[in-house]
């Protein structure tokens, strides 16, 4: 496990783009999977301007979203479809036959997330970048989620709708209560994991993450053994540190 200590949220969005177009550059036919919430906002921004200065093409990656909320629409405004194309896949040349949410909405949410597992399988991920909620959740995995975990239906907890709210009106209501969610297992898997962190409200998990041992109720912290895992945390997130 590398962790990268930096400023600010700026920095960290430039720094966490850098290591992802150095990917992209080096593989063009690279599989991704992507993560969303504020956090890596505006590492996309990033991306969008290096696609437009510089030109770096997407059209042969393929791409995996962690997550999708069960119940919202693709065309709704805080379904994870939409904000992807809103913040990345509408303004890059990626394919969009390559690019990959679960399905909130489809008939059978149990068969949606076998197919998505079964898709995953056959197109390994090499890098896989996310965020953290404030109980240490990665994706949806909430704290006791078995370490070899795979791509479910899962259930979101109290502490998660409270902290997703801010998107929904700030109304706990509107939060679905369920979700599509790759597992831990499924995380695990990818060649390379770059977990990005910012802000205050992270500070307390950030110090149980790095200075406590592995443990199911941090699921973040079932990253820790990966052979290629980076966090790249600012000043804010890292302010409760011993060192
Ligand atoms: C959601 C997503 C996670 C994300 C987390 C933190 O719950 N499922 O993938 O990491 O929110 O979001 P934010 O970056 O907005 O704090």
């Amino acid at each position: 496990m590398e962790v990268i200590k930096v400023k600010d949220y700026n920095e960290l969005s430039e720094i966490a783009a850098n290591i992802m177009i150095d990917a992209v550059t080096k593989k063009p036919n690279i599989t991704l999977g992507l993560a969303t919430g504020g956090t890596p906002v505006g590492l996309y921004e990033n991306l969008v301007k290096d696609y437009q200065n510089n030109g770096t093409s997407y059209k042969e990656v393929t791409t995996f979203n962690l997550d999708e909320y069960i119940g919202l629409e693709k065309t709704h405004d805080q379904s994870y479809s939409f904000f992807m194309h809103d913040n990345l896949f509408d303004h890059i040349d990626i394919t969009e036959e390559n690019v990959h949410v679960p399905c909130g909405t489809s008939a059978d949410h149990i068969q949606e997330a076998k197919n998505y597992e079964q898709l995953i399988d056959e197109n390994p991920i090499d890098f896989q970048l996310i965020g953290i909620g404030v109980n240490g959740h990665i994706g949806f995995n909430e704290p006791g989620t078995h370490i070899n975990s795979v791509t479910s239906v899962v259930q979101l907890t109290d502490s998660t709708i409270e902290a997703n709210a801010r998107y929904f009106e700030g109304n706990e209501q509107l939060v679905p209560t369920k979700a599509i969610s790759m597992g831990i297992g499924t995380i695990r898997n990818a060649k390379q994991i770059l977990l990005i962190i910012t802000g205050l409200s992270k500070a307390k998990i950030v110090k149980q993450l790095i200075e406590d041992p592995a443990s199911e109720d941090v699921p973040a912290s079932l990253l820790k053994d990966h052979p290629n895992f980076t966090i790249i945390i600012d000043e804010e997130a890292a302010s409760l540190l011993d060192k």
